[in-house]
């Protein structure tokens, strides 16, 4: 009797202890679970949510350190479009096409410098308090590849309110921790 005791609480323990890692390690995941692309389905079995909330909606301004300006658009499944006016290198004050994509706190777009070129492609994170985008940037020549053919940056958008003085908080504001 008494050896038939020593499996089974070995069993439960092993039980237990699988439940409390199982537990442990979706606690302190930092990540998000992602939807399985050909099913729809999250990693955790739960349906994918249907439109990415993007962090900013409907339509807004922003500028940067080099005073250029952005207008967008963001719409309900996070399409972006838009207006692109730079304020240094080629072209400066033509407003420029910008099309791109947002989903939560990350945001891509990019810009045909038409007349220039040069096409730009920006990737950044939205922060919210205070209100920032942070980029960083490849800018390609349209001309045929040479040494100096991509050039590569960091912008960084404040909203076109807040301009210059919002500015500050580019160097300031330390990303933090929303998930
Ligand atoms: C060109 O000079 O070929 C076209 C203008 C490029 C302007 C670049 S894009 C990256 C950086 N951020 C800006 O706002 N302007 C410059």
């Amino acid at each position: 009797m008494r050896n038939n005791v020593w499996p089974c609480a070995a069993l439960l323990l092993a039980t237990i202890l699988s439940s409390h890692l199982a537990t442990a390690k979706s606690k302190h995941s930092t990540r998000p679970s992602h939807a399985n692309p050909s099913t729809g389905a999250s990693e955790t079995g739960q349906p994918a949510s249907s439109a990415p909330a993007c962090q900013i909606a409907g339509t807004s301004v922003w500028k940067n350190e080099l005073g250029s300006t952005m207008t967008i658009t963001v719409n309900a499944s996070g399409s972006v479009t838009g207006s692109y006016q730079t304020g240094a290198g080629c072209g400066i004050g033509q407003s420029q096409v910008l099309v791109g994509s947002c989903n939560g706190y990350g945001i891509t777009f990019s810009v045909n410098f038409a007349g220039c070129n040069s096409t730009t492609a920006w990737a950044g994170t939205i922060s919210s308090s205070p209100s920032i985008i942070r980029t960083l940037w490849y800018l390609a020549m349209g001309t045929p590849p040479a040494w100096n053919s991509i050039i590569a940056g960091s912008d960084c958008f404040v909203p076109a309110s807040d301009y210059p003085q919002g500015l500050a908080q580019c160097s300031l504001a330390k990303p933090k921790q929303v998930r």
